[in-house]
């Protein structure tokens, strides 16, 4: 069997370690700035969201709650259009400041879904932080307001962000090479 090497199937680095430890302090400081004197219920969305959630949260500097959601509408590269699974949350939000974290907003529906859920249990506020947003494959209204980085419309792997479960743990978020995708046996 040929040797595995995690990088091999990455086309291009997209995002360096450096470059989004650079824009999540920056995500970070502008968060406490933002909730200043409150506490957060932050939100994070499994599995994507784990690594970017791990570093987030230790550059807010305020009383936090950490919970977690799963809700998945990919199988490969594309969205399947509804949401397969859903696991919730452990904790109560009603009257509370809530911080939805996610590695990415590509269609929207995952994000729409998921504000919708927890709008419903009526939180004090509700907002959403992203890494990453694919704007321009949205097919449904979301608007985070924090953002990590627009990227055009490139199926990105690293950092969290997976294809097929693996690549979560690249220390970069690298463009997977074209000729790999969809290939089964990865
Ligand atoms: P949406 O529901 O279409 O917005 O998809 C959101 C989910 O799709 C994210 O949480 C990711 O898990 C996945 N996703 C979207 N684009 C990418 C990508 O470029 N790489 C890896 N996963 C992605
Ligand atoms: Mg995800």
């Amino acid at each position: 069997m040929a040797k595995q090497n995690l990088h091999q199937k990455i086309d291009s680095v997209f995002l360096t370690k450096k470059q989004i430890k650079t824009r999540v302090k920056e995500l970070g400081k502008q968060i406490t700035k933002d909730y200043a004197g409150k506490s957060l219920v932050i939100v994070g969305v499994l599995k994507g969201s784990t690594i970017f959630l791990a570093d987030l949260i230790r550059c807010i500097d305020l009383p936090c709650v950490i919970d977690f959601v799963t809700v998945k509408s990919y199988e490969g590269t594309e969205s399947k259009g509804k949401i397969q699974t859903f696991i919730d949350l452990r904790e109560d939000i009603k009257g509370k400041d809530v911080l939805i974290v996610e590695d990415i907003a590509d269609t929207g529906l995952t994000l729409n879904f998921l504000t919708e859920v927890l709008k419903s249990r009526s939180p004090k506020s509700l907002q959403i932080c992203t890494l990453l947003d694919k704007p321009s494959r949205r097919k449904v209204k979301v608007r985070p307001r924090y953002v990590g980085f627009k990227i055009p419309n490139l199926f990105v792997v690293g950092y969290g962000l997976d294809y097929n479960e693996l690549y979560r743990n690249l220390c970069y978020i690298g463009i997977f090479k074209q000729s790999e995708l969809n290939v089964t046996s990865i």
